[in-house]
């Protein structure tokens, strides 16, 4: 059996489905409930709270992992009293290029390092799906607001992390990696609206926003740490942070989907 937490986030849901698709038993952990694939158990729990997640861990194989609450630690104890083997942890580019900022992730990835289970880690760059961010704004006016317009990023599809957390779970050979997992290529946010608005088949206005602006903005939603690491990734990459990663090509056997591919199958959202 396969435990996935986060379960009903933009990784987790597509995670539960390949895997129950495949013929796993599956656990699906999340706080609230929500609706999961038929076949798919649900064990409400809080990993702030680990000594509620016994019952979620009880007589399973592997586990997916997200960075959520502060105790990694007693969290991979309670894995290893339920039975399980493997680990896979869903943690950040950031861990590698900007560990201060991104200490919660790193703190994670010691923890399942440290942890004697078979461990591999995956550090995805940003999301394609944070431009649902811009859904409201380019539904109302076809708007979309960002700072540092002309910086490109190879963001990553949520939908191949899932498909490669999926391989790993299921198939030996990947204990002791950690993977970086971006997308096929670099796109600026002027770039990723124009693509909405192609999907669309509506001309979206890119609007750049100061550093000041989005600052702003991500602290209404992310502690000031990681909304600083995000944002100096956003305006001042790295050259690692800016670089195609071979991994997705390598577990898939295929190239990362792209923005645009992105943005095609999730257009309701901005119509
Ligand atoms: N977005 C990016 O650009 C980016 C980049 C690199 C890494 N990441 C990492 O990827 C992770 C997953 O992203 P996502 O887009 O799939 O997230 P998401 O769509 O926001 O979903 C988060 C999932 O985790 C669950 N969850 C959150 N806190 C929890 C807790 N304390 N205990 C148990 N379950 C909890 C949520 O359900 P409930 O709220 O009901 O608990 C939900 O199922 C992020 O948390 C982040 O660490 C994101």
């Amino acid at each position: 059996m396969i435990v996935v937490t986060g379960a009903t986030g933009k990784v987790g849901h597509e995670l539960v489905r390949l895997l129950s698709e495949a013929g796993e038993q599956v656990t699906g952990v999340s706080r609230q409930p929500a609706p999961l694939p038929e076949g798919v158990r649900h064990s409400p729990a809080d990993l702030a709270e680990p000594a509620g997640l016994k019952a979620a861990f009880d007589g399973a194989d592997a586990l997916f992992l997200l960075v959520a609450g502060e105790d990694p630690q007693a969290i991979l104890d309670m894995a290893k009293v339920g039975g399980i083997r493997r680990v896979v942890l869903l943690s950040s580019q950031g861990a590698g290029t900007r560990p201060q900022a991104y200490r919660h992730a790193a703190a994670f990835e010691d923890a399942v390092r440290g942890s004697g289970l078979d461990w591999t880690i995956l550090r995805p760059g940003g999301f394609t799906s944070n431009a649902f961010a811009w859904a409201e704004q380019i539904r109302a006016d076809r708007t979309a607001a960002a700072p540092f317009g002309d910086v490109g990023l190879p963001t990553i599809d949520p939908a191949d992390i899932a498909e490669v957390a999926a391989v790993i779970l299921r198939e030996a050979g990947h204990a002791g990696r950690t993977y970086e997992l971006t997308g096929p290529g670099l796109v600026t946010p002027r770039e990723r609206a124009a693509m909405i608005g192609e999907a669309l088949g509506a001309a979206v206005r890119f609007v750049e926003q100061t550093r000041e602006e989005a600052r702003a903005q991500m602290l209404q939603f992310m502690p000031e740490p990681i909304a600083e690491g995000t944002l100096a990734i956003l305006g001042e990459p790295t050259a690692a942070e800016q670089r195609v990663s071979p991994d997705v090509q390598r577990i898939l056997g295929r190239a990362p989907r792209t923005f645009a591919d992105w943005a095609a199958r999730n257009i309701a959202a901005f119509r």
